[in-house]
Parts: C-alpha cells; sequence; structure tokens
C-alpha cells in the first residue's frame, strides 16, 4: 500500500484529476455549492500512485483505529474521491458530513457503538427525493461510498462501511442535515491499528458470473431446512465460515449451558493428565465454537471432526488441540467417512436444525455407526416446545433483522434452521437403534446488562418487553422440570 506522506504524494503526483472533465460534470454541482471550478476539479490532498489491482486486492474492513487525528487534508483528499463517482442522471445529490470532533463523534457512538471506533465518521446523505426510483439515490451514494474506501486506503487510511446506524434520522439530526437528505451510510475513517486482517475470501467467480443467461443455482432466501439442497448448504456454510464469519464467538451464557449439559452428561475427562486416550466426533461443528468448548473442558478426548467440506472441517478441527482428524458427511464428499465403532462420544450440537427431515434421519443413523458399543452418542437440540420461536418472532416484528436474514447470521444458526419436536428427535434416535439413556433440558439466559446492551436499539416498549421476556425465561430455568420440557435447549444422550 503506498504511503500517504507528502514526498510520496509529490513525487507521484499524476495529472490533475480535472484535466479533461466532461462539461457536464463540472456545471450543477459548482453552482449549487457555491464552490469554484477549481475546488470541485481539483485533488486537495495527496494522490500516491498505486496500482490498481493492488488497491482492490488490499483494501479491508479496518474495525480498530488509532486515536490520532486525521489532518483535514486526508479527509478532504478521501472526500474528494467520493465526489468522482457515477450518479443517477448525474445529479450529484450527495453530501458527506465528515465528523471529526470528538463531541459530536460521542453523540453518533450513543446511537450505534459501530460509530464510536474511528476518529472520523463520515455521515453519507443523499437528496431523499431525488433518483427513487430503482433506489438510484442509495446506488450512487454506495458509488461514493466505495470510491471513498479505496482512495482512503490507498492514502494510508482505512474504513468501515457501517449501515447499522441505529436510527438513521437521529444520525442526520446530529450533524445538523436537512429533513430531506436521506443518511444512507457512515463510512468510518481513520490510521489502522494493527497489520490489516487476511482478507476475508470472496465466493468464486465461476458461482456468480454468468454470460447472456443465468445458469446457477441461487442460495435460497428461506429458512426451511426443507428449500435447501444438501450442496448448497455445504457451499452456503462454506463461505460463511471462510469468509470470514463475524459471530464466531461463543456467547457466555450458551458456553455456561453447554458446561452445565457436559457436568451432568459427560462426566469424565475432564483431566487432562490423563492424555488423549477417549475419541469424541463432532458432527458438523460448522465455526468449531462448541467443539472448542467441548475441547476445553473435556482435555482427555481427542476430539475429530466430520463436516460437509473440507475447508469448513479443517477450520473447525483447527480450533481443537492438539488438531482432531478431519472427516466428511454425507459420503459424497471429498473427505473419508469416520471410522465405524470407534468413538465414545458422538455429539452433534444445533445442528440438526439445519436439515431437512429425510436427511436428520440418515445423520442419526451415522451417528449410530461411528459410536462404539457402550459408547453415547449426544445431540443437542433447540426445543420446539419452548420461547424460542416466539422471541424469534418478536426480534422480526421490533423491525429487526428477521426471516432468512437473521436465522442465517448468529452461530449455531449458520443456514436454514427450525427448531424440533423432542418426539421427533427421540423417533430419530429409536429408528436408528439407539436408546435414550438421559434427558436434559436448559433455559439459559442472558445476563442482565447482555439484554440491555443488545435491546439498546429498540423501542422503549420493546425493550421492556423483552427484559419481561428474559425473567421469564430466568424464573422457568430455575425450576428443572420446566426446563426440562420447556427450556430453550434439550440435550439427549443415547446409547447403541
Ligand atoms: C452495504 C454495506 C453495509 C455494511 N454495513 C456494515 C456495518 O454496519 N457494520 C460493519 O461492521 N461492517 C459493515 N460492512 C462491512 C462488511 O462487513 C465488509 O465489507 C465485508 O465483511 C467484507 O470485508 P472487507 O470489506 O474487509 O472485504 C458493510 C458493507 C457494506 C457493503
Amino acid at each position: 500500500m503506498a504511503e500517504a506522506s507528502p514526498e510520496a504524494s509529490e513525487s507521484s503526483e499524476r495529472p490533475a484529476p480535472d484535466a479533461g472533465i466532461p462539461e457536464q460534470a463540472v456545471g450543477d454541482p459548482t453552482a449549487l455549492a457555491g464552490a469554484s471550478e477549481t475546488d470541485e476539479g481539483a485533488a486537495p490532498g495527496p494522490t500516491p500512485a498505486c496500482d490498481f489491482w493492488d488497491a482492490l486486492y488490499t483494501r479491508r474492513s479496518v474495525r480498530k483505529f488509532e486515536k490520532e487525528p486525521i489532518p483535514r487534508e486526508l479527509v478532504r483528499q478521501v472526500l474528494h474521491a467520493g465526489i468522482w463517482a457515477p450518479s443517477s442522471c448525474n445529479y450529484q445529490m450527495w453530501d458527506f458530513v465528515a465528523v471529526d470532533d470528538p463531541a459530536v463523534n460521542a453523540e453518533l457512538a450513543r446511537l450505534s457503538a459501530q460509530m464510536g471506533n474511528a476518529p472520523v465518521n463520515v455521515v453519507v446523505a443523499y437528496g431523499r427525493d431525488f433518483s427513487e426510483e430503482g433506489w438510484a439515490n442509495v446506488q450512487s451514494a454506495s458509488a461514493a461510498i466505495q470510491n471513498m474506501s479505496l482512495a482512503a486506503h490507498v492514502l494510508g487510511l482505512g474504513t468501515f462501511w457501517i449501515t447499522q446506524m441505529g436510527d438513521r434520522e437521529k444520525v442526520r439530526a446530529v450533524v445538523g442535515l436537512p429533513e430531506d437528505r436521506l443518511v444512507v451510510a457512515v463510512l468510518a475513517l481513520g490510521k489502522p491499528k494493527g497489520e490489516p486482517r487476511k482478507g476475508p475470501k470472496r465466493r468464486p467467480l465461476a458461482q456468480v458470473a454468468h454470460f447472456n443467461h443465468y445458469a446457477g443455482r441461487p442460495i435460497p432466501s428461506s429458512a426451511n431446512p426443507a428449500d435447501w439442497a444438501a450442496d448448497l448448504l455445504a457451499t452456503y456454510q462454506r463461505a460463511r465460515v471462510l469468509n470470514g464469519l463475524r459471530h464466531n464467538k461463543p456467547r457466555a451464557w450458551e458456553v455456561a449451558a453447554l458446561r452445565a449439559a457436559l457436568d451432568e452428561l459427560v462426566p469424565e475427562g475432564r483431566d487432562a493428565d490423563a492424555g488423549k486416550a477417549l475419541r469424541w466426533l463432532d458432527v458438523l461443528p460448522c465455526t468449531g465454537i462448541v467443539t472448542a468448548e467441548v475441547n476445553r473442558a473435556r482435555p482427555a478426548f481427542a476430539i475429530d471432526v466430520v463436516e460437509r467440506t473440507r475447508e469448513v472441517a479443517e477450520f473447525a478441527a483447527q480450533r481443537t488441540v492438539p488438531h482432531g482428524r478431519t472427516f466428511g458427511w454425507p459420503t459424497s464428499s471429498a473427505l473419508p467417512a469416520p471410522p465405524e465403532s470407534a468413538y465414545a462420544v458422538v455429539s452433534c450440537f444445533y445442528r440438526l436444525e439445519n436439515l431437512p427431515e429425510a436427511a436428520r434421519g440418515e445423520l442419526v443413523q451415522a451417528m449410530a455407526r461411528w459410536v462404539k458399543p457402550g459408547g453415547r452418542v449426544v445431540i443437542a437440540y433447540v426445543n420446539r416446545h419452548s420461547f424460542h420461536d416466539l422471541t424469534e418472532w418478536l426480534r422480526e416484528r421490533r423491525g429487526g433483522p428477521g426471516g432468512v436474514e437473521y436465522v442465517l447470521a448468529p452461530d449455531p444458526n449458520i443456514g436454514p434452521f427450525e427448531s424440533l419436536e423432542p418426539r421427533a428427535v427421540e423417533t430419530l434416535c429409536a429408528q436408528s437403534g439407539l436408546t435414550i439413556t438421559a434427558r436434559l433440558g436448559l433455559q439459559p439466559v442472558p445476563s442482565r446488562e447482555e439484554i440491555e446492551f443488545r435491546t439498546r436499539n429498540f423501542s422503549k416498549r420493546h425493550r421492556r418487553l423483552s427484559a419481561s421476556i428474559a425473567w421469564v425465561l430466568g424464573v422457568l430455568g430455575r425450576f428443572p422440570g420446566l426446563a426440562t420440557r420447556r427450556g430453550r435447549f434439550q440435550y439427549v444422550v443415547a446409547e447403541r
């Protein structure tokens, strides 16, 4: 990446971009802004040379920034790149408000924590009533944002694009934009802290690009497992896991539930000194979050994983110490099948919910083959007879992400998802020749602080409603009998 030093800019200065500006480009905006022609066309800051493809490949969203302020000359240069974007009808109805006053940024951060990261937040707005057809206003503003992101990168700065800004009308009011301006996004801008992460991979060109006629099979926009072919689910999960899934951190209350379940259902294997004498197979671990927790909680087990693709299997296996062996399911996968009758424990945590009904049966049958006689199959699943479906419905109702968008986002729900009937799970076990020897239901509830944080952008009414639901769920969790029947997380242990 080129350095943004003044020396670099002097030695590599390219012709000012106003040379040869088409006539229609200089007219309107200059008049509207009351600026001179030179202001509009010439670069206000350094324009370091940088290979286009290099800039394209090395730009990354940066979310950690140095605190130091950014010289306005550099900020102006970034904004200048914005005005060189195309816009619908060449209206150029964008406005950029670069906030570098810490007090104003603090006000923005109160609306969304995302605006509390960078020394500069560029609020990008567009004339609300211009180019509404086909959302061309949003598209024009987006083109400007992408120009600014690339320019910032070439100038040695980092950016990240913020849509989750809370109430955009409040953002507009904080920076004093008039009502007829639509705030499209905010671009956080600053000097990156630390080395850029390795870039998330891109979906292969062959999957997304077509000539003349679309010839692909799209990832379904449906949260219903029945709508997903097995290979599309494999492709989707591979992309989510490898392309930098953000929701790949365990939530404290879910980890606590897992530990409580293990203590009751798999009490052995806590002794790290015992070596890796016992073998555990974790089935469809996806991000491997749960696998890593099992690894920490039961160090006497060597944990292998079985996944749909080699890449996801390797990703999950790398979260265990030592790294587990990798196997494939279904059998068409490029990986070998796990050995039969080999494992003391075969577990599947919240993955049956991803599968259509027939595939659930096939998977439980395969698990019954992989476990050794006298070993245990442990299945964790989300209970249909719990508050799960209601709380998901509420989340959607309050205008938050819902349906496929939400379901596909957080772990463990990576892919289509539907909660399961306890009786259906018991039938699956029986049909696979497994006898259920233990059951446990738990109702983990986030702490009050966590709930307050997660609902901070809700309306007052929905915040209160969420807190009440959490209270009810907490009470429910204190009665083991109720939690067993109504708890969101259900666990069954079955033996061959
Ligand atoms: C329209 C759009 C909205 C985005 N909104 C957010 C956001 O609200 N918060 C965030 O952290 N990142 C946001 N991003 C950044 C993406 O997460 C990021 O571009 C993506 O993960 C790819 O990573 P890369 O930019 O490093 O290539 C957004 C990106 C786009 C294009």
